[in-house]
């Protein structure tokens, strides 16, 4: 008699959105980047994970958007398993991914067109969103024709256009200048507000990481960080981020890293 194997994986806790057991994860043809990875997501929040220069920020965004599999462990999204790219989930990234030859509208209307949304839904939406972000009176411009802030608004109004229930962002605002940077921070977390998308957002910005996130997983030190708010520029954060600051410099010296770990029931706490 054969007796079959079955590997189960945990049930995500109730809440969690995007779900990491046990993952490794990297590239086919090199030692993992992060192994060993416990993540809960929870729905709705703000996850920011902050890190330096490569250290798997991006590589954690691709799997979680399912554009590279785990080597080893699972990765859910509102207890189903991701094995792909999927319109639940919603990429933003640095460089903006518009199209060119496409008018900032047929830009935004892009995901619902692929989704065969009717044309008039299709461009309710669309003007929705594109005065949502500040937009609507660009909509027949071309991609070139804004700036880089304005791009990202569009890609912004793209992602969100969609109605998807988790928004992926990959250092979305990294080229900006500094206060158009902070223009986009106040609108990002504006046009959240009432979709109840989940959000992971990736950053090497320990001050933005800090305004934005709901909570920061600091890749490096495994640890998983509650941020009190309100949000405001005039909180005042400096012991969190004196916190954060020293964690990173101590990994630097030390050399060693570990991955993002959370307790089970133990929020915010940390794992080293
Ligand atoms: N396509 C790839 N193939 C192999 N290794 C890669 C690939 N992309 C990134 N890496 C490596 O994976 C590690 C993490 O990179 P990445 O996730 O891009 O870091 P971050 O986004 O934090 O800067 C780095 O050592 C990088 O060199
Ligand atoms: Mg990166």
């Amino acid at each position: 008699m054969t007796m079959s194997v079955r590997t189960l994986t945990p049930a995500p806790p109730t809440g969690a959105a995007l779900h990491l057991t046990g993952v490794s994860l990297g590239h086919p043809t090199t030692a993992p980047v992060l192994d060993g990875l416990d993540l809960t997501v929870n729905a709705g929040e703000i996850l920011t994970v902050v890190g330096p220069s490569g250290c798997g920020k991006s590589t954690l965004l691709r799997t979680l958007a399912g554009l590279l599999p785990p080597l080893r462990g699972a990765v859910q999204q509102d207890g189903a398993p991701v094995t792909g790219p999927h319109a639940d989930r919603a990429l933003v990234f640095q460089d903006d991914a518009l199209l060119p030859w496409r008018t900032v509208r047929a830009n935004v209307e892009l995901p619902l067109a692929i989704r065969k949304t009717p044309r008039a839904d299709r461009r309710r939406t669309a003007t929705d969103w594109l005065e949502r972000v500040g937009l609507a009176d660009h909509a027949h411009k071309h991609p070139h024709q804004l700036s880089g802030g304005q791009r990202q608004r569009v890609q912004l109004a793209r992602a969100l256009a969609a109605a998807p229930r988790a928004v992926l962002m990959d250092e979305p605002f990294g080229a900006l200048d500094a206060q158009t940077r902070a223009e986009m921070q106040d609108l990002l977390v504006t046009v959240l507000a009432g979709t109840g998308a989940t959000v992971v957002f990736v950053t090497h910005d320990v001050d933005e990481a800090l305004h934005l996130g709901d909570r920061v997983a600091l890749i490096a030190t495994g640890e998983l960080i509650d941020v009190p708010h309100p949000r405001s520029r005039t909180a005042d954060r400096s012991a969190l981020r004196r916190h954060v600051l020293d964690l990173a410099s101590q990994t630097r010296r030390d050399g060693t890293s570990a991955p993002v770990r959370e307790a089970p029931g133990h929020r915010g706490q940390a794992t080293r």
